[in-house]
């Protein structure tokens, strides 16, 4: 999908941002990049999208090389999400999100609807965020505009450099969770940049690792675990391990101690949801609720109570936090 051969980018002071780089990134495929501060990780994302032109080598997307695409093809077919979301400030929500498509002239029907439907995804109800100006969001309901505006063109490739970085830690956990959700959901090919190996791991299908404008290791968070290629991999999955206190914080928890009871009657109504087991980890509660809104858990035949995934995810976010207090 997107094909990189021997690209180097040399700025005017003469060195060298990224050197020789040759990967690819499958289509559909949750692409990480990773490594430390000037590394060259957001000019990898410039050169896709030729906000940066490259001095060397070649990148292609589908095949063909980024020189002989419009620079308005590029733009409208390539989301780009930052770190810092700069909304338009006198535009309404839905005014910024509807910008890109009214520029691509679609029919203004089909915009509302993909707005609409965007901005429910990333769990902002239309009807209560779609007329309020940016000022009126928190931080993290911004950084969530931002992802729907950049999603909004339906482009093919979605770039974000380090684009939760500036959230809190419980905000941020629930963004990833949501984009995730997401992309299980539209499967575009995801180019994201982060500082932040649990990041990395937890969201990536293949993670590169880069070092001085060079790629250290790419693989699947598994292989780049269990096998890192060299000291400064295992020096970054150590602070991955440092950090990952909260984690670990959490994870003793149960379905069943996070369900809220059944009362008999009800459990009817219920029927149909997905059920899983009383002892289900949460790491696995995590997974299901990428699909699932609602949850019945089970011990043997019975069912003894319900996750709803909202209510689970707050519940959580508070056991981090008091936790994390402890
Ligand atoms: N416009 C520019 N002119 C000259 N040098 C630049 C320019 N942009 C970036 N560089 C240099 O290129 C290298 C890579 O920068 P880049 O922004 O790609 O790093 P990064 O990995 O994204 O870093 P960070 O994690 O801090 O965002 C750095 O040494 C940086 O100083
Ligand atoms: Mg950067």
């Amino acid at each position: 999908m997107i094909l990189f051969e021997h690209v180097t980018k040399t700025y005017d002071d003469g060195r060298k941002a990224i050197d020789g780089l040759s990967f690819e990134i499958q289509k559909g495929e949750f692409f990480v990049l990773i490594g430390p501060s000037g590394c060259g990780k957001t000019t990898v994302l410039k050169t896709i999208n030729r906000l940066i032109e490259t001095s060397s080598g070649q990148i292609r997307i589908e095949g063909r090389p980024v020189d002989d695409y419009k620079l308005s093809e590029l733009r409208w077919n390539i989301g780009y999400v930052l770190q810092q979301i700069a909304l338009f400030p006198h535009m309404t929500v839905g005014e910024n999100v509807a910008l890109v498509p009214e520029l691509m002239k679609k029919p203004r029907e089909e915009i509302e609807k993909s707005v609409n439907r965007l901005l429910g995804m990333v769990g902002l109800d239309p009807d209560v965020y779609r007329d309020k100006l940016p000022s009126e969001l928190s931080g993290g309901q911004q950084q969530r505009v931002g992802v729907v505006r950049a999603l909004a063109a339906d482009p093919d490739i979605l770039l974000m450099d380090e684009p939760f970085s500036a959230l809190d830690p419980v905000t941020r956990e629930k963004l990833q969770n949501d984009l995730l959700e997401l992309q299980r959901s539209i499967r575009k090919t995801i180019v994201f940049v982060t500082h932040d190996m649990r990041e990395a791991i937890k969201l990536g299908d293949r993670v590169c690792l880069m070092n001085g404008g060079k790629i250290v290791q790419i693989g699947s968070p598994d292989e780049i675990v269990q096998h890192p290629a060299n000291d400064f991999v295992r020096e970054f999955l150590g602070d991955a391990a440092g950090s990952g206190t909260h984690r670990e914080i959490a994870s003793h928890l149960t379905a069943e101690e996070l369900a809220e009871p059944l009362e008999p009657d009800s459990r009817i109504t219920n029927d149909g949801a997905v059920t899983i087991g009383a002892d289900t980890a949460l790491g696995e509660l995590l997974w299901h609720f990428a699909a699932e809104k609602r949850l019945l858990v089970r011990r043997g035949d019975e069912v003894i109570g319900l996750l709803d995934r909202e209510r689970t995810l707050k519940r959580i976010a508070r056991e981090i936090e008091e936790g994390g207090e402890a």
